[in-house]
């Protein structure tokens, strides 16, 4: 009964949330199925991803000890504990996992091995006959991009916000050259999309590998049972239907000071309720203290900043919600465009650029903030502006985003569509076991 025979599937994803997520969104997809999966997680991060489990029998944390690097402060786990700069830092210590790496998949014996940056596994993999894939949490529109800019005109300031992906440091192997390797030497790639959207781009990463590419299709959040903290919900609930901007830029991301003030002054300044979700910026123990002179006096009753974590999905699906601001991380855009808000996009690092002109000028169903060429700063009048542009009911590019945007979430909502591409891509797999 080859067809429905149950495989075994070690994941190994980068130590970042934005990576772990996605995985375990995958894995539970795999174990609903029942497959069985061994989730590789750093020791103390397993906790926060628990309640993200849905199939604890089937699904299993496998915790590594992160390696000890210098200058890598102690007790760092993930990309949430560090500022991008010093990626390469937790980059050396995934590497130096391998000695923990090697006995464990030896003992488990998995069928597939899926990863990302850690482009080592291929050899180790090959060497234990096990099939290894390279699963990419970043777009096919953004891998492409690396290896093709032209795909996108990029301005000055993005072209820098991308180029740390291609600079070596220490002398060690660069973000592109971990994932070429990976792409090289893994035996087939997933990725995170669909062809109705992606589809040209994955055909030209399959030609640009030679080996077939495999897509998860959206694998969307499942719908959580957690409600909303009642402290938002009553909040939230004293605003009129699809009025509140919702703005939150993901776990990593740390603005410049003043950056986030004219942030936060640009959602003052529509007049519009919002909530915020951000982490202090660069040199600011708190939020409080980074804000401008009295804007919480200014903006009581409708606006609050807040540095804590927040239900990010039940935000997006209040009703009162009309509108997201974000950074454009991977998590993010999903999370848009099944959502009704209208979508607004300000990317800060690598992949982001190339997802936000997929978003804004491919599927045309997000609106950006408009920035200086140079240097990318923006200020509080554009940030207005754009959440007007999109707000404002008159507005012609306001409608034009929210039909585009509903067109691709019924789509991404469609009966069925999620479980066929899940239920092809085990077949897919299956047939690599043959
Ligand atoms: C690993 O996690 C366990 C349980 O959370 C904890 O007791 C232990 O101290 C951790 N080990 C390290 C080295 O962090």
């Amino acid at each position: 009964m080859a067809a429905t025979a149950t495989f075994h599937v070690v994941m190994f994803p980068w130590f970042a949330m934005g990576h772990i997520t996605p995985y375990l969104q995958l894995a539970n997809k795999f174990a609903e199925r029942g497959h069985k999966v061994s989730f590789f997680i750093p020791n103390n991060t397993q906790n926060k991803v628990n309640h993200l489990n849905l199939h604890p029998h089937l699904i299993t944390f496998i915790p590594l000890i992160v390696p000890q690097v210098d200058g890598l402060p102690v007790g760092t786990e993930t990309m949430s504990d560090l500022p991008v700069t010093k990626s390469p830092l937790l980059l050396r210590a995934l590497d130096l996992t391998e000695e923990q790496v090697e006995p464990l998949v030896q003992k488990l014996k998995p069928d597939f091995i899926f990863f990302d940056f850690c482009y080592w596994i291929t050899t180790l993999a090959r060497r234990l006959g096990i099939i290894s894939i390279y699963f990419s949490v970043v777009s096919p529109v953004a891998e492409a991009s690396l290896f093709n800019p032209r795909f996108f005109d990029f301005k000055p300031f993005e072209a820098k916000g991308r180029s740390f992906l291609s600079t070596e440091i220490d002398g060690r192997i660069s973000f592109i050259n971990r994932l070429a390797t990976s792409g090289r030497e893994s035996e087939a790639l997933c990725y995170r999309g669909c062809s109705e959207m992606e589809g040209p781009y994955c055909e030209y990463l399959k030609n640009v590998y030679n080996k077939q590419v495999l897509v998860t299709g959206p694998i969307l959040p499942e719908p959580s049972h957690n409600p909303l903290e009642e402290r938002w919900s009553k909040w939230l609930g004293g605003f009129e239907k699809g009025s509140v901007v919702y703005c939150a830029f993901g776990s990593e991301c740390v603005l410049e000071k003043n950056q986030f003030q004219e942030l936060v002054l640009g959602l003052e300044q529509t007049g519009l309720p919002f909530l915020v979700r951000l982490k202090p910026p660069v040199g600011a123990e708190t939020l409080e203290e980074a804000l401008p002179e009295g804007f919480q006096e200014k903006v009581k009753g409708r606006g609050i900043v807040h540095g804590g974590w927040v239900q990010q999905q039940q935000i997006l699906n209040h009703p009162s919600v009309g509108c997201f601001v974000s950074h454009g991380g991977s998590s993010s855009i999903w999370e848009s465009l099944v959502s009704s808000c209208q979508i607004i996009l300000v990317p800060h690092s690598g992949a982001q650029f190339a997802d936000t002109k997929f978003m804004s000028e491919e599927l045309k169903v997000a609106v950006n903030v408009e920035r200086r060429e140079e240097d990318g700063w923006f200020t509080r009048e554009s940030v207005c502006e754009a959440v007007k542009l999109v707000m404002d009911e008159s507005s012609e590019i306001g409608k034009q985003v929210r039909a585009n945007h509903h067109k691709w979430k019924e789509f991404l909502l469609s009966e069925g569509l999620e479980s066929s591409y899940i239920d092809n891509l085990i077949i897919k797999l299956q047939d690599m076991l043959k």
